[in-house]
C-alpha cells in the first residue's frame, strides 16, 4: 500500500497544505487541510508535522499561505515586509531544527532579490521555491542513504531514536532512509527502535513506518538500551539532527545524548544522518544552540492521563546536544564526515555539489 504523504500541497498558488496529522499516529491516518499561516505554525508547534527537515518544507508552503492574503493593490516592498513577519512569526513556531530558518530565509532572500516583481507573481515564486526545497530535500535524503548504507552490515543490530523517517523530511528521511536503503539492498538486520520519551516518536512514527515496509523492528523503552548494548544485540547507533555546530556538536531529541554515551561505553559506533541544511556553521559548539523547552504536561499529563502529581516541578527539554568527540561520523548527501572535526566538516560541506 503506498504510505499516506505527510506534506503534500494541493492545487496551484491559490491553494492550500494538507498534512498528515503526526499526532493522531499510529492509530488515525488523518489529514490537516491548512489555509492560513497561523494554521501552519499551530501545526509545527503542536508536532502534527515534526522532524528537522519536514518542518522547513511544510514553513516553506505556509509563506505561500501567507502570499494569498496580500490585497491586490498593494506594493511589493510592503508585500515583502508583510511576507517578512509572516516568516519572522513561522520561524518562532520551533527554534531548534535550523532547517526552519533555513528554509524560510531562503523564500524570503528569493524575494528580496526581485523588489519589483508583481505582487501576483510572488505566490506562484513562492510555491516554485517551496517545491524545489521539498524535492531537494528528497534527493538529499537518498543520497544520504546511499552514503550511510555502509553502516548496516549483514545481520546488524541498529538501535534508533526518535523518528528520522518519510514522515520527518521530504523524502525517505536520514538514519531511516539508511535503513530503507539496506533493506531495499536485501541487507538483513534488525533495528530497536527507542521509544523517545516523553512524545513517544519512536514507539508511535518509527514502528509504523518500518512495519509497513516490512523492516525487522522491536519497540524498547528507552531505559532498555543500556541493557541491549551489553547483550551485544546492536552494533550500531543511526540517529538524526536538528542542528550540527561547526564543530559537529549535535542537537538531536532528548535522549540521543545518553544513547551516544551508551554506545561510547560499549564501544558501539553512533553515527549521525543529517543533510547539510542542518548544519549552523554560524556556531562554534553545541553551547550556542538554542534547545526547546516544552509544556510539562508532556511529562506530567502524557497523551491525556496523570502520570506524575500536580504541582510537581519539571524539566523538558525537547533536545539535548551530543558532543562530537562520541560522534563516530556524520552522513550527509554530500559525504560522510569521519572523524568528526571542524576541518572534516568543512571539507565537505564546502566541496562543489551538484
Ligand atoms: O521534536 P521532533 O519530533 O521534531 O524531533 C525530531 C528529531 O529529533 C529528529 O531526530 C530530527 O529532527 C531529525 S529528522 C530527519
Amino acid at each position: 500500500m503506498p504510505r499516506p504523504p505527510n506534506i503534500l500541497w494541493i492545487g496551484d498558488a491559490t491553494g492550500h497544505l494538507q498534512l498528515l496529522d503526526q499526532r493522531q499516529l499510529p492509530s488515525c491516518v488523518v489529514n490537516l487541510e491548512l489555509r492560513d499561516v497561523k494554521g501552519v505554525y499551530d501545526a509545527i508547534r503542536s508536532l502534527a508535522v515534526r522532524g528537522a527537515p519536514a518542518i522547513g518544507v511544510a514553513a516553506a508552503y505556509g509563506l505561500i499561505l501567507a502570499a494569498q492574503k496580500i490585497p491586490a493593490g498593494e506594493k511589493t516592498e510592503s508585500a515583502i515586509l508583510r511576507l517578512q513577519e509572516a516568516a519572522d512569526f513561522l520561524n518562532s513556531s520551533r527554534p531548534t531544527a535550523v532547517n526552519l530558518s533555513w528554509s524560510l530565509r531562503r523564500c524570503m532572500t528569493l524575494l528580496q532579490k526581485a523588489p519589483s516583481v508583481a505582487v501576483s507573481k510572488i505566490g506562484p515564486m513562492l510555491l516554485e521555491e517551496a517545491r524545489a526545497i521539498h524535492d531537494e530535500d528528497a534527493r538529499m535524503c537518498a543520497k544520504i542513504a546511499r552514503y550511510g548504507v555502509q553502516f548496516v552490515t549483514p545481520g546488524a543490530g541498529v538501535l534508533t531514536h526518535c523518528n528520522t523517517g518519510y514522515l520527518a523530511a521530504g523524502g525517505d528521511g536520514t538514519a531511516l532512509a539508511i535503513l530503507y536503503e539496506a533493506h531495499r539492498r536485501g541487507i538483513p538486520f534488525r533495528v530497536f527502535a527507542d521509544e523517545t520519551r516523553p512524545l513517544l516518536q519512536g514507539a508511535r512514527l518509527t514502528t509504523w513506518e518500518l512495519s509497513q515496509e516490512n523492516i525487522d523492528v522491536t519497540l524498547i523503552t528507552d531505559s532498555m538500551a543500556a541493557p541491549v548494548m551489553a547483550q551485544r544485540k546492536v552494533n550500531v547507533a543511526i540517529v538524526g539532527a536538528d542542528r550540527i555546530a561547526a564543530n559537529g556538536d549535535t542537537a538531536n531529541k532528548i535522549g540521543t545524548y545518553s544513547v551516544a554515551t551508551l554506545c561510547h561505553a560499549h564501544g558501539i559506533p553512533f553515527v549521525v544522518a543529517a543533510a547539510t541544511s542542518s548544519f549552523d556553521l554560524s556556531l562554534q559548539s553545541g553551547d550556542a544552540i538554542p534547545i526547546e523547552q516544552r509544556d510539562e504536561r508532556e511529562i506530567t499529563r502524557g497523551f491525556g492521563s496523570q502520570t506524575a502529581p500536580d504541582g510537581v516541578a519539571v524539566y523538558n527539554p525537547a533536545f539535548d546536544v551530543t558532543p562530537a568527540r562520541l560522534i563516530h561520523a556524520i552522513v550527509t548527501e554530500r559525504g560522510v564526515v569521519t572523524p568528526v572535526t571542524p576541518e572534516n566538516i568543512r571539507a565537505v560541506i564546502e566541496q562543489n555539489y551538484n
